[in-house]
């Protein structure tokens, strides 16, 4: 059997991923930096632990000489990502992880041909950002493969858990981003409000700098990508007041005081996670005017990045990818989103400016 590492395996997400994945079957080593809550885990769940730090490159690639594939749920991943890399175009290891964050996506992306060179995927954003947004942006190509613009929203708003508040927090100094003209172009955070109808009436969601910004580039080739979040009105306020507050959040004393502040909050409980749901929307448009909508409804955004996270690693466990940087649809297709459990779509939705006023996907 491949073997599989869990890098991160007793954060929360980790965790939950932990059980999931031993549900499935694919054994995984658990593994992390700290040894105590390693133990503990190890010891609890029974399975074969390694504890390792980032910090030394040639240690990274000696503790994944005999692993077939990481999954990294070690986040934030600007502090993680690239070491686990690296050491695994040195060991050949396969790598996926969960991040959401357009930088370390967009620098998984630039080890394209050195991965190609080892024979090793990197597969970033397994996750609920980016898989099934991913898939929704793959399946609007097809349905309009002139688009040129390409906007996606989604409307899960919840209590993240830590780890989500602290990459956040991590990622704030960074303002906005879209994608124009191909490229990633800072914009002031929450940039545009748009009002949008996710199949539960209009809300008002934001411009967030998501990891689908980047990955839905690279999955459909459209060159302008826009990432839409709904908000309740004080987060949406706070966003727009973090303008004026970047260059004081951007200081390090600032962050650590805001991420002790984050501590005090647990991740979302099993019963809130049952309960939980998404809403995905998105829109293709062309530049004679043709425009397509199509939206997802999913569970709860920690049971679909779980579920994501394993779906992914147990197909490139099974040597299904390419070698090389991937994104989820492109490696796997628009129907990869439906292999999670829950998942309900495409609905399609045809806007009087198109020749055809009913989706091939419906007829
Ligand atoms: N893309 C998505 O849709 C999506 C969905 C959910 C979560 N996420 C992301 O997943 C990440 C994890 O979330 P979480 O709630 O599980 O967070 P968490 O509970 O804080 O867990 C984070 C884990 O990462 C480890 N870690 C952090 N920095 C490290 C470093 N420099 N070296 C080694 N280990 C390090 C921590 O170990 P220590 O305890 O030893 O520090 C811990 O095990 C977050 O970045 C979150 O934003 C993404």
């Amino acid at each position: 059997m491949p073997t599989l590492l869990l890098y991160g395996s007793y954060g929360f997400v980790g965790s939950l991923i932990a059980n999931e994945a031993i549900d499935r079957g694919l054994d995984p080593i658990l593994a992390g930096r700290d040894r105590e809550t390693l133990r503990e885990q190890v010891d609890d769940l029974e399975q074969p632990g390694r504890r390792f730090s980032l910090d030394d490159p040639d240690t990274v690639a000696e503790a994944l000489e005999d692993v077939d594939c990481v999954l990294n749920c070690a986040g934030p991943f600007s502090n993680t990502a690239d070491p686990l890399v690296e050491g695994c175009l040195e060991s050949g290891t396969d790598y996926v992880d969960i991040t959401g964050e357009i930088p370390v996506i967009e620098s998984i992306e630039d080890r394209d041909a050195a991965a190609e060179g080892a024979g090793v995927t990197l597969l970033p954003s397994a996750a609920l950002s980016t898989v099934p947004m991913d898939c929704l942006a793959a399946h609007l190509h097809e349905r309009l493969p002139e688009a040129t613009d390409l906007a996606l929203g989604v409307d899960s708003f919840r209590v993240p858990s830590i780890g989500t508040v602290r990459t956040v927090i991590e990622g704030a100094e960074d303002g906005g981003t879209i994608r124009r003209d191909g490229h990633l172009e800072n914009v002031p955070t929450a940039w545009r409000t748009r009002e949008i109808d996710f199949g539960r009436g209009e809300r008002p969601a934001i411009t967030m700098p998501m990891g689908d910004v980047s990955t839905a580039h690279y999955t459909t080739g459209i060159p302008n990508v826009e990432m839409y979040a709904v908000m309740p009105q004080p987060a949406r306020t706070a966003l727009k007041l973090h303008r004026y507050l970047a260059p004081v959040l951007a200081v390090k004393p600032v962050q650590q005081v805001l991420k002790l502040l984050a501590g005090v909050r647990e991740g979302p409980s099993e019963r809130a996670r049952e309960r939980g749901s998404a809403y995905i929307w998105g829109e293709a448009t062309a530049d004679d005017g043709e425009r397509v909508v199509s939206r997802l409804r999913t569970p709860d955004p920690y049971i679909v990045t779980t579920d994501a996270a394993v779906t992914v690693t147990e197909r490139v466990l099974a040597g299904e990818t390419d070698s090389g940087f991937q994104t989820p649809a492109g490696a796997f297709g628009t129907e990869l989103v439906f292999e999670l459990e829950g998942v309900e779509g495409f609905f399609d939705e045809s806007t009087p400016e198109e020749t055809s006023p009913v989706s091939p996907l419906l007829q």
